[in-house]
């Protein structure tokens, strides 16, 4: 994929569902009793594989105009799969969907792409097998394929090591199949979509500082939702509208859950001209994104915003290199088991175009301002990495090859389309 300089992007932009949302959406729709209705759905890779797996287990999905239906039959509708469920390159896939089939009355089978099967999967294994789960990676590596036999669980308080929302949600939806309230609490606040999705569609949850509890056996009954702009989608025209001289451009409707736009405020202390305009506070809140060319800044990045922008990473590297003096990001540990390795791919990839970038344990260190020029960029096959240098590519000097640049369809099919469509 060859990317070339734009100049004065001026333009109105919606950007594809929220991944996250659109997940859950699927998964809780297909638990609840009657047809729950999603618009605005992302028909991205990772969310057909969700799809796919509910499909396998019984469950009727079908796509409309005017958004997918998913024909839910409740808490203990699903059936046994007669394969292996694929969940293709989606660590959201395989870590919710574990906790619903640990308290199923049949077994299943879980494996996915060369990538799936490199990510940590113990972090889920543990807390489910203290509820009396059986779950095991089949490889003994900790690893997809995962074998689950399905129990009755027990109820469990589960203090997280990481701040993980997957893993939250993990316990969550497995608590909904135990024997009392589970609980999970986890050392800074995560993204808070299954809480939120999980009570509008009729569960008891509630959310304490970094708490989230959860009756079992609710009665989920469908519903219609409407999936906001993705945030994370957002970043990469925030940071090209920021970033290209002469530009302003309109990014409608994008959810603003504050457990997710940490890049928002990471943007206005890097100095951006950037408005929220059309705020609106209904279940996900959202906002319309005004963002004009400003003259970026270097910053901290650290602590309790770490989980707030997690996936935004890779992008606000790429944007701490055009700015002038130093970024410092640090408590990110977790970028190293993300799609690829993200602290060692982005440190690599950027020296590549010049930058003056250093990885450490659990980040890095970007002394911005430097000549930045194309480069052949591998993207590892991993949708951020190759997004990211996409829109580098768009302003640097010469051109920029992005090997395995097409994995952007995980999260954002058109977005190559999207990219160019300001000129
Ligand atoms: C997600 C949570 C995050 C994020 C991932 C989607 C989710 O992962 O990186 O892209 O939908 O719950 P962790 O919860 O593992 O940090």
């Amino acid at each position: 994929m060859e990317i070339k300089k734009q100049t004065g992007l001026r333009g109105t932009l919606t950007v594809p569902g929220d991944k996250s949302i659109s997940h859950r959406a699927v998964m809780f729709g297909a638990l609840a009793k009657g047809t729950t209705k999603i618009s605005h759905f992302l028909e991205g890779a990772d969310c057909l594989s969700t799809i796919s797996c509910f499909r396998k287990m019984g469950i009727e999905i079908e796509h409309t105009k005017e958004g997918i239906l998913v024909r839910g039959k409740g808490l203990h509708g699903l059936i046994s799969p007669t394969e292996t469920l694929d969940v293709g390159n989606s660590g959201t896939t395989t870590r919710l969907i574990s906790g619903i089939l640990a308290g199923q009355d049949f077994s299943s089978r879980l494996d996915g792409d060369d990538s799936i099967r490199t990510r940590p999967m113990n972090r889920i294994i543990t807390p489910l097998t203290l509820m009396g789960a059986d779950i095991t990676s089949q490889k003994g590596n900790g690893c997809a394929p995962l074998m689950i036999h399905g129990k009755n669980l027990h109820a469990i308080h589960y203090d997280s090591p990481v701040a993980s929302a997957q893993v939250k949600s993990c316990v969550l939806l497995a608590g909904m199949y135990g024997d009392g309230i589970t609980s999970v609490t986890e050392p800074f606040l995560s993204r808070n979509h299954t809480e939120i999705m999980l009570n509008y569609f009729g569960a008891e949850i509630t959310s304490e500082n970094t708490t989230a509890s959860i009756k079992p056996e609710p009665v989920l009954e469908a519903r219609e939702i409407t999936v906001p702009g993705d945030i994370s989608s957002a970043a990469y025209f925030i940071a090209a509208g920021l970033l290209t001289p002469d530009s302003e451009i309109l990014l409608k409707n994008v959810g603003i859950n504050p457990t997710r736009a940490g890049i928002l405020k990471i943007c206005r202390a890097m100095g951006a001209d950037l408005t929220l305009l059309n705020e609106k506070h209904d279940g996900e809140p959202t906002a319309d994104l005004l963002i004009r060319t400003s003259s970026l800044k270097g910053t901290v990045i650290e602590g309790a915003d770490i989980p707030t922008l997690i996936d935004e990473i890779p992008m606000l590297a790429v944007m701490a290199a055009f700015a002038e003096g130093t970024t410092v990001i640090r408590d990110a540990q977790e970028l190293k088991v993300k799609e690829s390795d993200r602290i060692a791919v982005m440190v690599d990839n950027l020296k590549r175009m010049g930058a003056d970038i250093e990885g450490t344990d659990d980040g890095m260190i970007i002394h911005g301002g430097k000549p930045l020029h194309g480069a052949v960029i591998d993207s590892h096959l991993d949708h951020r990495i190759a997004m990211s240098f996409a829109v580098a590519g768009t302003i640097c000097e010469g051109t920029m090859d992005i090997r395995g640049g097409e994995c952007v369809n995980i999260s954002y099919p058109d977005f190559y389309k999207d990219l160019y469509s300001f000129v």
